[in-house]
């Protein structure tokens, strides 16, 4: 079903004292009832995060992992691991992991593959460069990053898929996309996915916005139609300003 989603993505930061206190920090908070709230901190600090918010709305997730279930792979993290930690949903194509380490589209409908089988939810990202908008080719590559990665899965699979539409000269770089330039690449996005799967499984999927979402820019980027929620950077590491973002959209 289509849900109202917004996520904050920690990335490598903070170590698991930092981490308890902006839990507790969160913890005060009352949450709107109609907005799923994630947070991924890092793979130290899962499990007790997960025993912080046992009892809590906020879901904790995972900011990636790895596509076989076990063995010889130093350094790792498989998803049965993450399920015992009470981790059931994982964050697969972020830019970083597709750029900085390499992972290419093979290798994430891979992951994504693995991640279905072990019945978790996928937030599957796609974006595009700069160089990319500027030549026009956005939309063909968001296109070909869904192709690759996704639409291999089969229909009963997008239950367990969410999308985060998260321009790369966005993230980090305090430049948001428009409410219009998410609007439209979210309606694109939902077209594709109509194309290949049918209006019904477009129409339920959660289309996230990435890249500098910001207490002042949240709500006109979520009150666009396409745009189902959002994934937090650098605002989700401070509970005042990911709160406020959480609350532009439940209100
Ligand atoms: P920022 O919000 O810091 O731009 O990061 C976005 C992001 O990469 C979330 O996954």
């Amino acid at each position: 079903m289509r849900k109202k989603i917004v996520a904050g993505n920690w990335k490598m930061n903070n170590d698991l004292a930092a981490t308890q206190d902006l839990l507790a920090e969160l913890k005060k908070q009352v949450f709107p009832e109609d907005v799923a709230v994630m947070v991924a901190p890092a793979f130290t600090n899962l499990y007790p995060a997960y025993q912080t918010l046992r009892e809590h709305p906020v879901e904790v997730i995972s900011q990636n992992m790895h596509q076989s279930d076990k063995g010889a792979f130093t350094g790792e993290i498989s998803a049965s691991m993450l399920k015992s930690v009470g981790v059931n949903t994982v964050i697969i194509g972020h830019s970083e992991r597709r750029s900085d380490f390499h992972e290419t589209d093979a290798l994430l409908a891979e992951k994504v593959d693995t991640a279905l089988e072990k019945e978790m939810t996928v937030i599957f990202c796609v974006g595009e460069q700069l160089s990319d908008r500027e030549h026009s080719e956005h939309f063909e590559v968001i296109k070909t990053q869904l192709d690759r990665g996704l639409f291999h899965t089969s229909k009963e699979s997008w239950e367990q898929i969410v999308i985060a539409y998260e321009p790369v000269w966005a993230i980090g770089t305090g430049e948001t996309a428009t409410p219009k330039q998410a609007q439209e690449m979210h309606a694109f996005i939902r077209e594709t996915i109509s194309q290949q799967y049918g209006d019904g499984i477009a129409n339920n999927i959660s289309i996230l916005y990435g890249g500098s979402v910001k207490p002042n820019n949240a709500a006109d980027i979520f009150s666009k139609k396409d745009v189902d929620g959002g994934l937090i950077g650098g605002a989700s590491l401070k509970a005042d300003d990911f709160m406020a973002i959480v609350n532009a959209f439940g209100k």
